[in-house]
Formats: structure tokens, C-alpha cells, sequence
């Protein structure tokens, strides 16, 4: 049994296929990268996955289950989390807070009573204990401590991409979906993610797929590489192997990767 699996998948997006019979299996515990040139396809891929779309044909398989037609929180529930090309943070509300609503799924007392109770001597209250401990340990984690308190809405750009990614990481999953987790960030920012993402890999175990467009990044930390163009498989294999492609070359010249 494979630990992740995608079969023959495709979408299609009023007759225009975005995704066109793309088949992969990842391994426990690896970075296992998807690369293209914008429009391939990355971004639909992981809507599958997570079960924002239905995919028009094929199937998805986590641990053995077929997670097509899941709904994304019983997908969530399931150990998968994401964080989302454009960063989907609640503006108003601080990092300790958005990190604890990434741990709902978790919740028996419900989100809103879960996570606004705090300090009470119920039920609630003690398992909001064991929440704020498991969010402290990923403020600590992503060195956040600054920051715990503060709105998200008004923190830099790259701070919020990494609450984002803690945010997923509440959720205690066994296989992250990052997409893009460096677009718009400097290279001392991007160096950084690059940190968390080998910590998540290495300290956590936690099998990570990433969408990314820079290649030193991808050929830096991934295990596997799987390189796609108009929703079509192009290749995959290690990140050296996949970089010497001739499509992979052509659509790569001239970027700064
Ligand atoms: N909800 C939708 N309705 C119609 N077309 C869509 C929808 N979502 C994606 N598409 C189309 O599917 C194709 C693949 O888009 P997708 O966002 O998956 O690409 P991507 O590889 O993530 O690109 P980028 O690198 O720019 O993020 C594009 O042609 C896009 O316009
Ligand atoms: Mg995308």
C-alpha cells in the first residue's frame, strides 16, 4: 500500500482539460515537488487533493483510502492540511488565534466554543489547555514568539506565509500540501522557509508536497520532482534528473531560478 497516490487524474474546466491523466506516488517522509509554468495545472491539482474540486476522472489514494468526493474538512480530518497560494489568514484575529483555528478538526467542543472559552473551568476550558500547548509548540517551532499576539493583517508578507504554514501544521497532519510557500518572498525569507520545511521533513516526519517555481529551492529540498505543462505529465524523477529534462530546460530558461 502506497502512502499517497494519485491515478490517471484529470479535470476539466468547460471542455478545456486542466489537469490530463497525471499519475504519481509519494512516500512517507519525502518532499516530493511539483513544478510548471503557470496554468500547468499545480494549483488544480492540489484543489483535487484537498477536495475543493471533483475531479472529472481518476482517484486519489491516502494510506490506502480513496479520498475522491471527500469533502476538504473530512479530507483535513483525514491528516492532510494546506496552505493556499494566496494567504488565506483571518486579517483580524492574532497568530495564536489563526493557529488555533487551524486545529478544529480537533475541537469536541466545537470552533467558536473551542477556541473563545479560554480560562473557563469546564470541559471546554481544559481542552482549549491542550490546544494553546500544541499552537505554543509551533509558535515555538517557527520562532513566532514575537508576533503571537499581534493581528496578522498587519504583519509583513513573509511572516504571514509562515503563519500560514503553522497554521496547517495545527492541524497535525501526515502529509502538507505547501503551494508556493516562497512566492513573493526575499531570499533571506526564502532561505528561512527552506529551514522549516527540512525541520517539518526531518523533526516532524511530516511527508510534504510542494508547488514552487524556484528551482534552486526545489532542487535543494526535494526528494522527487514532478514536472508538468497544459495539466500533462512531462517527467519525474530525482530533482537532477527532472532539471536536465529538455522541456523542463526550455520552460525554466531565462528565469532567475
Ligand atoms: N475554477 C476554475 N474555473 C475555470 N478554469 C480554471 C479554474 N481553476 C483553474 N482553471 C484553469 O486551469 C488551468 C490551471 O490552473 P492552475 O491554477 O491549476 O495553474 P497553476 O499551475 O497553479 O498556475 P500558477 O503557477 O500560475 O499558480 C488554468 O488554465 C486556469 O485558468
Ligand atoms: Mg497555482
Amino acid at each position: 500500500m502506497s502512502f499517497f497516490k494519485v491515478e490517471n487524474l484529470s479535470v476539466w474546466f468547460g471542455g478545456l482539460a486542466a489537469i490530463d491523466g497525471v499519475s504519481f506516488e509519494v512516500e512517507p517522509g519525502q518532499v516530493f515537488a511539483v513544478i510548471g509554468p503557470n496554468g500547468a495545472g499545480k494549483t488544480t491539482l492540489f484543489n483535487c487533493i484537498n477536495g475543493i474540486y471533483k475531479p472529472g476522472k481518476g482517484e486519489i489514494f491516502f494510506k490506502g483510502n480513496e479520498i475522491v468526493g471527500l469533502k476538504p474538512d473530512a479530507v483535513a480530518r483525514m491528516g492532510i492540511a494546506r496552505t493556499f497560494q494566496n494567504i488565506e489568514l483571518f486579517d483580524h484575529m492574532t497568530t495564536m488565534e489563526n493557529l488555533m483555528l487551524g486545529r478544529h478538526i480537533h475541537m469536541k467542543t466545537g470552533l467558536l466554543r473551542g477556541a473563545f472559552l479560554w480560562g473557563k473551568r469546564s470541559f471546554a476550558g481544559r481542552e482549549e489547555m491542550v490546544h494553546r500547548e500544541k499552537v505554543e509548540s509551533i509558535i515555538d517551532l517557527l520562532e513566532l514568539q514575537s508576533v503571537r499576539n499581534k493581528f496578522v493583517g498587519a504583519l509583513p508578507y513573509g511572516t504571514q506565509k509562515l503563519i500560514e504554514l503553522g497554521r496547517a501544521l495545527a492541524l497535525e497532519p501526515e502529509l502538507l500540501l505547501l503551494d508556493e510557500p516562497c512566492a513573493g518572498m526575499n531570499a533571506e525569507e526564502k532561505q528561512d522557509m527552506i529551514f522549516w520545511i527540512k525541520d517539518i521533513q526531518d523533526e516532524l516526519g511530516i511527508t510534504v508536497l510542494l508547488i514552487e517555481h524556484d528551482m534552486k529551492m526545489v532542487m535543494d529540498i526535494s526528494d522527487q520532482v514532478l514536472a508538468i505543462n497544459f495539466g500533462r505529465p512531462i517527467t519525474q524523477g530525482t530533482p537532477q534528473e527532472v532539471q536536465q529534462h529538455p522541456e523542463v530546460l526550455a520552460a525554466y530558461l531565462g528565469e532567475d531560478a
